[in-house]
């Protein structure tokens, strides 16, 4: 039986609650917020036996074989490297830090520990982009030449998710004081993640970020300050030569939560659309196709959740893919694009 540790009980804590449950191997053990309300209420829903207020507390008393982060942003460095030097494989919510140098002392915490290490990029869920990789990392493509990457939502200019001005859950999304990188850290963070899962690491970046004006008044709602970019461009160049662009708004009307991408090679082309299928990618390849525009759709074998992934980590001592030293590549683009936007050029990412 494997034992896991939740930390932080809020809202995504329930969606891995969802997960794990499922699994006949697994069990919550044990689980830990700061608020006792959000603890006991989560403990009682999941059958969880042991509750904690302090995560030292849990991990000291605490049998566990793998613990989840499921804390704001700005707690995940501390929570997990205190997982790591006691040596217990984690899984921690993205973006792996709030900026880089602590998603880097995360990494040095995990190699020093040689435990199983992953972050969760959930749209690493989709079967059709696991596929959709394995294609292109087998050639089929050719050499890639052009791509273009976008996660687009609508938040702030729909009633969809309901009126952002009174939902505090919104609120903090817009504010820097709050901890809030703006649509790049919130969304930007999976598009980086799923490009240059499909097209291999990335070498250069330029970036264009924008906080369009809301109509509020002194541009704050209380005490959020709405100050965080909420659409960003970047223009990027990758390791193996391609050139793309990568981009997220919150004002892209008509779109709930869509990712996309289309990567074109110099003998195929591949199309991801998550808001129309999960377990399809669409490809267009082959001279007759090519010279006919002709594009196929491709239903992928399925593939295991990031959740289970966890486990079966935790159960060979191997590392997923997903793992550390990717969410600091992530967060390092996420870092470089804030400095091309205030720089005003393109910059070189240094990992
Ligand atoms: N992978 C995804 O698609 C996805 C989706 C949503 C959220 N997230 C990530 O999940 C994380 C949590 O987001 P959420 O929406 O559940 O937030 P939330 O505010 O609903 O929950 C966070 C919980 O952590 C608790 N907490 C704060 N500090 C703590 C500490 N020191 N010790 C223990 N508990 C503590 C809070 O009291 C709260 O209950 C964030 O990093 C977010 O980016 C990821």
């Amino acid at each position: 039986m494997i034992r896991l540790g939740i930390i932080g009980t809020g809202g995504m804590a329930n969606h891995h609650a969802t997960q794990y449950s499922t699994m006949q191997d697994v069990k919550m053990t044990a689980c830990c917020d700061i608020s006792s309300e959000r603890r006991t209420a989560y403990a009682e829903k999941w059958h969880i036996p042991h509750i904690y207020a302090d995560y030292r507390d849990m991990l000291e008393k605490e049998q566990l074989d793998g613990v989840v982060n499921v804390t704001p942003d700005a707690m995940h460095a501390d929570i997990s490297i205190a997982v790591l030097q006691k040596r217990i494989p984690i899984f921690c919510e993205k973006p792996l830090a709030s900026n880089l140098d602590n998603a880097k002392r995360m990494l040095d915490a995990a190699r020093r520990a040689s435990v199983p290490n992953m972050v969760n990029f959930s749209y690493r869920n989709s079967s059709g982009l696991q596929a959709a990789v394995e294609v292109i990392r087998a050639g089929t493509l050719g050499q890639l030449r052009h791509v273009e990457s976008s996660y687009l939502q609508s938040w702030l200019v729909s009633h969809g998710w309901g009126d952002w001005r009174s939902m505090p859950s919104m609120l903090w999304r817009l504010s820097t004081q709050h901890g809030s990188a703006g649509v790049l850290g919130d969304i930007g963070v999976h598009i980086y993640d799923m490009t240059s899962f499909l097209c291999g690491d990335i070498d250069t970046i330029q970036c264009s970020l924008r906080t369009f004006d809301k109509g509020e008044p002194e541009n704050r709602i209380g005490e959020y300050v709405l100050d965080a970019n909420d659409s960003f461009v970047s223009t990027v160049s990758f390791c193996n030569g391609g050139l793309g662009t990568v981009h997220a708004s919150r004002w892209a009307i008509g779109q709930a939560n869509s990712l996309r991408a289309r990567v074109y090679g110099d003998q195929g082309a591949i199309e991801i659309d998550l808001d129309r299928s999960y377990d399809e990618y669409r490809i267009c390849k082959g001279i007759v196709n090519i010279d006919k525009f002709k594009w196929e759709t491709v239903k992928a074998a399925p593939t295991p959740s990031n959740y289970e992934r966890f486990v079966t980590a935790i159960k060979t001592g191997r590392n997923d893919a997903s793992d550390f030293a990717n969410g600091v590549k992530i967060q390092a683009y996420l870092h470089y694009s804030i400095e091309a936007d205030k720089r005003g050029c393109t910059v070189k990412v240094e990992l």
